[in-house]
């Protein structure tokens, strides 16, 4: 696995806000995603010690080694699960752990569209995790039997089940991007993503999940490899209150609204459930626009590959953390 593939995910483990408030206990919470929420799948499929997130920075300012989380810290599903009470969400593969509290599914560089599509593509060099969401709804349902076994008792179980879905979608675009495809390609995928969003949401609900958390994604254009990649002379190829890449904001621009569509269609089709989309967009532009009010060497951190100096992330976690609780009326 390259190293690169995931340095750019790091500064996005942190902004996450969620459009409606709720005051309301879960007795399980089920992630499906990807870095942004991996609290250590991929170490138990890949060999850590290949990983770059086998050893420090990351870990280090919490839990002193690294956990197989892309961050140096904790993310943001561990600051919701201690909200609500619970343990750290267990990664599904690890064995021998007990998920009547809930489980994470989510692996880091997972897609949302199957890994096949990838490869009928030519871009199987890229996206090499084969963990996308259909793999991960197929785990949800090996591990439904040893949470209840009727229908009936399983829909009573779900009912009072947290399911956050995404962030996801990151590594659908970054693929074709990192092999420069044209942005007409890549905007393509958009509708196959949604589409396998849709498909396991709606999956999720035969299943008998009533409050789903469905998360757009963080901005494209302000990724360091991104920067990098398509660095430009022309000044109009940014956006001058950010320094980001305004035709890779479009994109992801356009994913979240169609995300959100999709979601309206949810609200109209399931009357009863309650579908909240989860914004890592906004967040990430007010901390380009603003980056002292959130810790001085931010702005440098997002327009830079740096991946060693992690030491705001924590910081910013905490800022996010408290305006998340504060939305959730948990403080
Ligand atoms: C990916 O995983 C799924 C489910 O385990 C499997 O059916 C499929 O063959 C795998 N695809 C590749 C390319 O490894
Ligand atoms: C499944 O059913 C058996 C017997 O009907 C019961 O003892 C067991 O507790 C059930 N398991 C779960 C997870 O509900």
């Amino acid at each position: 696995m390259k190293l690169s593939i995931f340095i750019f995910l790091h500064f996005l483990l942190i902004f996450f806000h969620v459009t409606f408030s709720v005051s309301q206990q879960y007795s399980s919470i089920f992630n499906f995603g990807d870095s942004l929420s991996d609290t250590g799948n991929l170490p138990l499929i890949l060999n850590a010690s290949t990983l770059p997130i086998g050893s420090l920075p990351y870990g280090m300012t919490f839990f002193g080694r690294p956990t197989g989380r892309f961050s140096n810290g904790r993310l943001i599903i561990d600051f919701l699960a201690g909200a609500f009470g619970f343990p750290f969400l267990p990664p599904f593969l690890a064995r021998g752990k007990d998920f009547h509290q809930g489980a994470n599914f989510a692996v880091s560089g997972a897609t949302a569209i199957d890994i096949e599509f990838f490869q009928g593509r030519g871009l199987g060099d890229i996206a090499r995790v084969n963990q996308s969401l259909s793999v991960q709804l197929r785990w949800f349902e090996e591990l439904k039997p040893s949470l209840c076994n009727s229908t009936r008792s399983c829909k009573d179980y779900f009912s009072k089940s947290l399911f956050m879905i995404g962030e996801i979608g990151v590594n659908d675009y970054s693929t074709p991007l990192r092999a420069r495809r044209s942005l007409k390609e890549v905007r393509s995928y958009v509708p196959k993503v949604i589409e396998a969003v849709s498909t396991v949401t709606e999956r999720l609900i035969e299943n008998g999940a009533v409050d789903l958390v469905v998360a757009g994604d963080p901005p494209l254009g302000c990724f360091g490899v991104f920067l990098t990649l398509y660095m430009s002379s022309k000044k109009e190829d940014y956006d001058p209150s950010t320094g980001c890449l305004n035709k890779l904001n479009d994109l992801t621009r356009y994913h979240n609204r169609m995300l959100r569509r999709l979601l309206e269609q949810f609200r109209t089709k399931y009357a009863r459930l309650r579908f909240t989309y989860a914004d890592y967009y906004d967040p990430v532009i007010r901390l380009a626009r603003n980056p002292t009010r959130y810790g001085a060497s931010i702005g440098i951190q997002i327009k830079t590959r740096s991946s060693s100096s992690l030491g705001w992330i924590s910081r910013i976690q905490q800022w996010s953390f408290k305006s998340l609780l504060r939305r959730w009326r948990l403080i």
